[in-house]
């Protein structure tokens, strides 16, 4: 039975209601599991007050900010964790991110600064979340990542982004390799389109989504619910033969040759 009653799990990437983490945290929620969430602080405070209203029904037991370019607020995430739960089950990493500039036109005319801010926050991200959540896994765990389609083929617009999942979906393969042996297990979840704040900056995320309703086998894109029914599957005990695997989420998008 997919149950994760007594399971503790960290969510990172909830900005707002269209999130895919959010999808992720609610269908972790009802399966049992106990919830911490971060936030990425800004300076104004805003966000952490939205997200805050939009979490509170799911009562996490922890809600921390967390910008992943600073070590030391990952590092005193998951010292409070310690502190709170003494170990860890479940991390979800749902973040990404890239100048808007980036993610059109030409993508030799990617900056060095702009190349390093993708890489960093939506692929070195995982390995630095991975690092902190490893000790803290002592009954084995899953952690689970999402990417994209544009990290193995190239998509229009996608850019910078499709380099920095290449290299997030290869940070699977070798922190599954590592962690494996402390029955850690360590997956990506490759999304169809979906409208949220992080796909808007994509150019022409909206002919993306109106190309995968028109081609894919399921003649629609998918869910943020189906997105996290997935995930929800991959930190259970359903899964417990699966690491460093990417499962497409996909609505069977990417078995189409034309
Ligand atoms: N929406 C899609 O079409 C789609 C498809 C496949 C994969 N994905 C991936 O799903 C993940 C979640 O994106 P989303 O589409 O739900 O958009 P979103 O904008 O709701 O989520 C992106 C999150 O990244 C967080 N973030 C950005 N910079 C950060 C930093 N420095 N530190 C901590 N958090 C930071 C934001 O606060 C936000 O919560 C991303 O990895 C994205 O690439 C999205």
């Amino acid at each position: 039975m997919l149950d994760l009653t007594g399971k503790k799990a960290l969510v990172t990437g909830i900005a707002n209601n269209r999130s895919i983490a959010w999808g992720i945290a609610q269908q972790l929620h009802q399966a049992g599991a106990e919830l911490a969430i971060t936030y990425l602080p800004d300076e104004k405070g805003k966000l952490e007050g939205k997200v805050k209203d939009l979490v509170d029904p799911l009562q996490p037991s922890l809600f921390l900010p967390c910008n992943v370019q600073e070590e030391a607020q990952v590092e005193d995430v998951f010292t409070t964790i310690q502190q709170a739960w003494g170990q860890l089950d479940i991390l979800i990493h749902c973040l990404a991110f890239a100048n808007r500039d980036d993610l059109a036109g030409d993508f030799s005319q990617t900056s060095q600064s702009g190349f390093q801010l993708a890489l960093d926050v939506s692929a070195y991200s995982l390995v630095s979340l991975a690092r902190g959540a490893k000790p803290l896994m002592t009954q084995g765990g899953s952690i689970v990542t999402l990417t994209y389609l544009g990290g193995v083929r190239v998509v229009p617009n996608y850019n910078v982004m499709g380099i920095a999942k290449a290299a997030l979906e290869m940070n699977v393969r070798y922190l599954a390799a590592e962690m494996g042996a402390a029955n850690i297990r360590v997956n990506g979840i490759s999304a169809g389109p979906i409208r949220t704040l992080a796909s808007s900056a994509v150019g022409g995320i909206l002919d993306m989504i109106h190309h995968v309703e028109a081609t894919a086998p399921l003649r629609r894109t998918v869910t943020q619910t189906e997105v996290g029914n997935t995930a929800t599957f991959l930190c259970s005990d359903l899964s417990s033969g699966i690491t460093g695997q990417i499962i497409y989420v996909d609505s069977g998008y990417c078995i189409m040759g034309m």
